[in-house]
């Protein structure tokens, strides 16, 4: 998506040769117009698909996953990584250790929100090692809900996320795929316009 990729060049801030900074307009403050076009983008490349729900995990994933489902007309479900005083029904629960922070979450989502009749496309910002997406898809299943697809903002392809998907049978459309970070640089896989 060649606004996204702009946007990634004029504002994004390379931290060492893994992490690429994105707080101006997606991990903390969020531009909503941007969010807009990156749900429709989103919304076209799943709009055959029958999805019923658009699955994604707190925070940072919430505002694409939104716009997302307002293009799908679907509703959007976040998964919790803290649990709420208020979620006292049955939880679907897994495990997702994240390389970045190094720390292990436990994330839930209410099993009233999600049936075998689902067929879910999951949507996150960052596609790094692809546990968030794995723990995401893992309460899908358990809950008997189809995935469809993972819809992916930013994929660092230097990571191993998006094989480590693929391994598992499970499409993922990313709308900016990184090859590098070298040299305070993105530098993108081409493909992807
Ligand atoms: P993985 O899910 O693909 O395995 O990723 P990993 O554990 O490495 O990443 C953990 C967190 O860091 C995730 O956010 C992920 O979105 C974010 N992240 C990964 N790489 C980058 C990066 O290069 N830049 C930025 N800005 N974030 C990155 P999270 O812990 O779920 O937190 P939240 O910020 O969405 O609440």
């Amino acid at each position: 998506m060649k606004t996204l990729k702009e946007r990634i060049l004029q504002d994004g801030k390379v931290l060492g040769e893994n992490v690429l900074k994105v707080d101006s307009f997606l991990t903390h403050q969020v531009d909503p117009l941007l969010m807009q076009e990156i749900g429709r983008e989103f919304a076209q490349i799943f709009k055959e698909e029958g999805i019923t729900k658009v699955v994604t995990i707190e925070a940072s994933g919430i505002a694409p996953a939104l716009f997302t489902g307002l293009f799908l007309n679907v509703p959007v479900i976040f998964a919790r990584k803290q649990k709420s005083l208020t979620m006292k029904e049955e939880l679907l629960t897994t495990e997702v250790y994240s390389f970045t922070k190094e720390v292990t979450s436990t994330v839930s989502i209410s099993k009233k929100f999600l049936s075998e009749q689902d067929n879910v496309l999951i949507i996150d910002d960052f596609l790094a090692n692809g546990q968030a997406a794995l723990g995401l898809t893992a309460l899908c299943k358990q809950a008997g809900a189809q995935v469809t697809g993972i819809g992916i903002v930013i994929e660092k392809s230097f990571q191993s996320g998006r094989q480590l998907l693929e391994e598992k049978g499970l499409r993922v459309a990313s709308l900016a795929r990184i090859a590098s970070l070298k040299n305070r640089q993105a530098q993108f896989i081409s493909e992807d316009e």
